[in-house]
């Protein structure tokens, strides 16, 4: 992880509160070291983050400019907030809500549109990891992008490798499992371009916590995490954070 800033994020699906947006910039403002560290609340809450000195993003956007798209949310509005970045093709987006490979490259287009950073998210089931699927679904999330758009596109982006069986269930990939998906991705991105590869950060995310993820991101292709459930607790998230130092 020599280049690369180490970037930690919290994705908290729909959780959290005002209270927990008091609580959290109370320990993270002021954070330092060579870390980036984000907050991706539910909408409502976006805006709090931000005033409270918190970075903060979107959980999703939708693939639309503003229009009759009742309930949906324009990456413009969010960007207007002060928020850099946002999450596309999250999995339970993709399993609960139907995203497809396409949909999820055209709001990663439309959050670069209105001057977002999209983290896109990528990882296989349970079953495909069985069936050794793992680096053909990678591929084929990751290829829908740059079908669209261009390796170039890449240069603005994020990827979050999660591997579904790992999200929520306490089963964190190994270290020597995450890095090998990691490399893959990486190795993959640099027979495009090998500047943009080198640049890109790839976060790891799956029942990442304040146990085992400073030996997930000394990982050579880690760069960081995206995490769910140990982001709602305060002072695990800040240990998180603290185990990114020095892998920036
Ligand atoms: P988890 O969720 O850390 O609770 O497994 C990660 C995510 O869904 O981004």
């Amino acid at each position: 992880m020599a280049k690369r800033k180490a970037l930690v994020a919290g994705n908290w699906k729909m959780n959290g509160s005002l209270e927990l947006v008091e609580q959290l910039s109370t320990k993270l403002n002021g954070f330092d070291g060579d870390v980036e560290v984000l907050v991706f609340p539910p909408f409502p809450l976006i805006k709090s983050a931000i005033d409270s000195g918190l970075s903060a993003g979107a959980q999703t956007v939708s693939e639309n400019d503003a229009g009759a798209f009742t309930g949906e949310v324009d990456a413009k509005l969010v960007a207007q907030l002060g928020a850099k970045y946002t999450l596309v093709g999250h999995s339970e987006r993709r399993a609960i809500y139907g995203e497809s490979d396409s949909d999820v490259a055209n709001k990663f287009a439309k959050a670069q549109e209105h001057g977002l950073t999209p983290i896109l998210c990528v990882g296989e089931s349970e079953s495909e990891r069985e069936q050794e699927l793992t680096e053909q679904v990678v591929s084929r999330q990751i290829d829908a992008v740059i079908v669209k758009l261009g390796v170039a596109a890449l240069a603005n982006s994020v990827i979050a490798y999660e591997p579904v069986w790992a999200i929520g269930t306490g089963k964190t990939a190994s270290p020597e499992q995450a890095q090998a998906v990691h490399k893959f991705i990486r190795d993959k991105i640099t027979a495009l371009d090998s500047n943009i590869a080198q640049n890109l950060r790839l976060l790891y995310g799956g029942s990442v916590n304040d146990k085992n993820s400073e030996q997930l991101f000394a990982q050579e292709d880690i760069d960081g995490g995206l995490i769910g459930g140990a982001s709602l607790k305060p002072e695990s998230f800040e240990s998180i954070c603290n185990s990114a130092k020095g892998n920036g």
